[in-house]
């Protein structure tokens, strides 16, 4: 029994640090709040029941950090605790009992909104603005002041008033929701990635390195709270109203109480009222007001006595599910999506939402017209997460994953150890024949934006094209004749195909679609091997020398390169004049490192000295050789020495290990 139980902390503990830093580091989140939340809560639990497997760096120790180590860190000059959450109205109820059994009677509540951004704290010195510090852990945090100055609704200098010579101010920086829709619609219309929602938009903005580029995000701010040794006066609401005077922009939507059931009465409020906000909330915020009252009731290690958030469940939405369609990709990979009756879910109605697999419609235990919960988590697409198995339909039936490809007929195959259901018929499966030709012309790979997704349909349609090469035997007469085509456009198709002969060989290797080989790998396969004929040659162990080539991948290229048609197609590529052979030219990844200079020391397992250095740069970064107060960061291998790291020490120097850095450079794998 104790065993199973230090395994499950054992778990969650490695489970909550990584999620930190997918959080704070790379601001990628996988998990919902809510998700982490409830991981947290579970830990705290085991540990507090079970003393005996406490450990000092377990993450509920701490109370997170944002540290990005291309800021200076400055010591916070009163530290930033963090929020008890409830999420439950018995739960707030004990809070009420328990201030109430510390003070008395004589209370009144704060109620505030809890705005869903990233908190700031403002140090103000006669009436300047001095610094402005991201969280950070609660003890030191990033210096931003250059970025937190670009945002409009944050005085810099004060207007006339009784403001405490020396004091900080708190607050909640934001992106309003319909200024968040905007800037997304121009990053996709730039082909960047969008932001998953408001917060992320509001970090990955704080936390850009250029205060010019900051200036262009629509960044807001709420100060909703006031710290100094001399505070105007003994009651947080007073004090806001007199930061307000003073020229900051303090919650619009705040309300003095005396009781548990106003408190409700506020959170019912603004739970269902919440759409109608330009800016999102994840809950409310209930604080003792009186300063004295809150002296007595005190801290905990990490949040206040005094305080307590309310969170707001995820927006969810029930409706009914209408059918099942199953979708086959360009690898033959049949994913299930539901159809369902038109709900609105966080503004924007839903009609889809994805099912992923087989072994997820089992594990729901999806029936036909099922009643479903759908909720929208931090992605964009919104998943079901439940059922309302009392509204099901007598006599329904369950929802069967289908044994035969919609399109083709082929039987479905699973492969030992997957999830997904694939057909196998390659060949001549429509779908996966213009997934194919679709994939080819996408912006990186062959980026031949005169190939519109329908255009390629029609042309397979009518039998012009079948395979990748095919395109490039395309006459503007063939193609003006079609439907909605005329020259004009023929001409455009032609140049278009034409140009892309040009396209550097390793983004025609990612072109060819071969299982497995995205874009990364397909880089350092042309870097590792140089043509084609070396890649179409290689025995499998040759690939797997490849940094990042696993047996899977060398797998997935033998097979493509052994079949007969493919190696006619990439005969008949060559003689129509695409790249096959690397230019040797050096392939710059990202920026993420954005002119970092990056020491590696010690011995690396995925790098050779030379590579680590191509890779530095490939990221943006400058590789150096030894120590210095201009190192940024330090990525420490196996039995690094010694000195190295004493001098790194002295001078501060972030430290990482090569698992992190590759995180930091590959965010998206694992
Ligand atoms: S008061 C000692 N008021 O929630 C408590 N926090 O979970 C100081 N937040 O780090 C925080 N809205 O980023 C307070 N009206 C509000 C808030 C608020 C959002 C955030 C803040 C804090 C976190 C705590």
């Amino acid at each position: 029994m104790k065993n199973k139980l230090e395994a499950r902390i054992m778990e969650l503990r490695q489970e909550l640090h990584q999620h930190n830093h997918n959080y704070y580091i790379l601001n990628n989140p996988i998990i919902s709040d809510l998700q982490f939340d409830m991981l947290m809560r579970e830990l705290e639990l085991l540990e507090k029941e079970n003393p005996e497997f406490s450990d000092p760096n377990s993450p509920t120790q701490r109370v997170g950090s944002d540290i990005n180590q291309q800021f200076e860190q400055a010591q916070h000059k009163y530290p930033r605790l963090s929020l008890t959450n409830a999420y439950s109205e018995g739960e707030l109820a004990d809070f009420d009992q328990r201030v109430r059994q510390a003070i008395g009677n004589n209370i009144a509540y704060i109620c505030e909104l809890k705005y869903d951004g990233l908190s700031i704290s403002i140090q103000y010195e006669n009436g300047q603005m001095v610094r402005a510090l991201t969280r950070g852990d609660g003890v030191k945090g990033d210096d931003v002041t250059q970025n937190v100055k670009t945002i409009r609704t944050i005085p810099l200098t004060l207007i006339e008033g009784d403001f405490p010579n020396v004091f900080e101010m708190r607050g909640e920086i934001f992106m309003p929701r319909d200024k968040f829709a905007k800037m997304n619609e121009n990053r996709l219309a730039q082909g960047e990635k969008p932001f998953a929602n408001p917060r992320n938009a509001a970090a990955g903005s704080l936390k850009l390195q250029n205060a010019k580029e900051v200036a262009k995000r629509p960044l807001d701010c709420f100060l909703y709270s006031l710290s100094s040794d001399n505070l105007p006066t003994n009651s947080h609401f007073q004090n806001i109203q007199k930061a307000k005077v003073w020229g900051f922009q303090i919650p619009k939507i705040i309300t003095k109480v005396d009781s548990l059931e106003k408190v409700l009465e506020f959170i019912h409020t603004w739970d269902s009222k919440r759409e109608e906000l330009s800016y999102d909330i994840d809950g409310i915020v209930i604080k003792v007001d009186n300063l004295e009252q809150q002296e007595e009731l005190g801290l905990t290690a990490k949040s206040p006595r005094w305080a307590i958030a309310y969170k707001f469940k995820p927006e969810s939405a029930a409706t009914k599910l209408l059918s099942v369609d199953f979708q086959v990709g360009r690898t033959g990979v049949v994913t299930p999506v539901a159809n369902l009756e038109p709900v609105l879910l966080a503004g924007t109605t839903v009609k889809r939402a994805s099912l992923h697999n087989a072994d997820i419609i089992e594990a729901l235990g999806l029936h036909q017209h099922d009643t479903v919960f759908i909720e929208k988590g931090g992605e964009i697409i919104p998943k079901i997460v439940g059922i309302d198995k009392t509204l099901r339909l007598e006599n329904s039936e369950p929802v069967k994953f289908i044994t035969h490809c919609p399109e083709c007929q082929t039987p479905l195959e699973r492969r030992e150890g997957e999830s997904a259901w694939v057909c196998p018929n390659e060949e001549h499966c429509p779908p996966q024949i213009t997934g194919r030709l679709i994939h080819f012309t996408a912006r990186k790979a062959m980026n031949i934006e005169s190939l519109g997704d329908e255009t390629i349909q029609l042309l397979f349609r009518e039998g012009l094209v079948r395979n990748i090469a095919d395109f490039y035997t395309l006459t503007t007469s063939q193609i003006s004749t079609l439907e909605r085509l005329g020259d004009k456009s023929a001409q455009n198709i032609i140049s278009g195909i034409e140009l892309s002969k040009q396209i550097p060989f390793e983004r025609v290797l990612f072109a060819l679609g071969i299982k497995h080989v995205g874009e990364t790998v397909a880089k350092v396969i042309v870097r590792s091997l140089g043509n084609i004929s070396n890649i179409m040659e290689a025995p499998q162990e040759r690939l797997t020398e490849i940094q990042d080539v696993g047996p899977q991948i060398a797998q997935s290229i033998i097979t493509f390169f052994t079949k007969p048609e493919n190696k006619e197609l990439i005969d008949r590529l060559k003689e129509f004049g695409l790249q096959m052979e690397s230019t040797g030219q050096l392939i710059v990844e990202s920026n993420i490192l954005n002119g970092m200079r990056v020491l590696a020391t010690g011995k690396l397992s995925n790098f050779s000295r030379d590579e680590i250095k191509e890779t530095i740069e490939q990221f943006g970064g400058k590789p150096v050789s030894s120590v210095s107060k201009q190192t940024d960061l330090m990525v420490v291998g196996e039995n690094a020495g010694e000195s190295k790291l004493e001098k790194a020490r002295s001078l501060n120097i972030k430290m990482i290990t090569e698992e992190e850095f590759l995180q930091i450079i590959r965010p998206n794998e694992k």
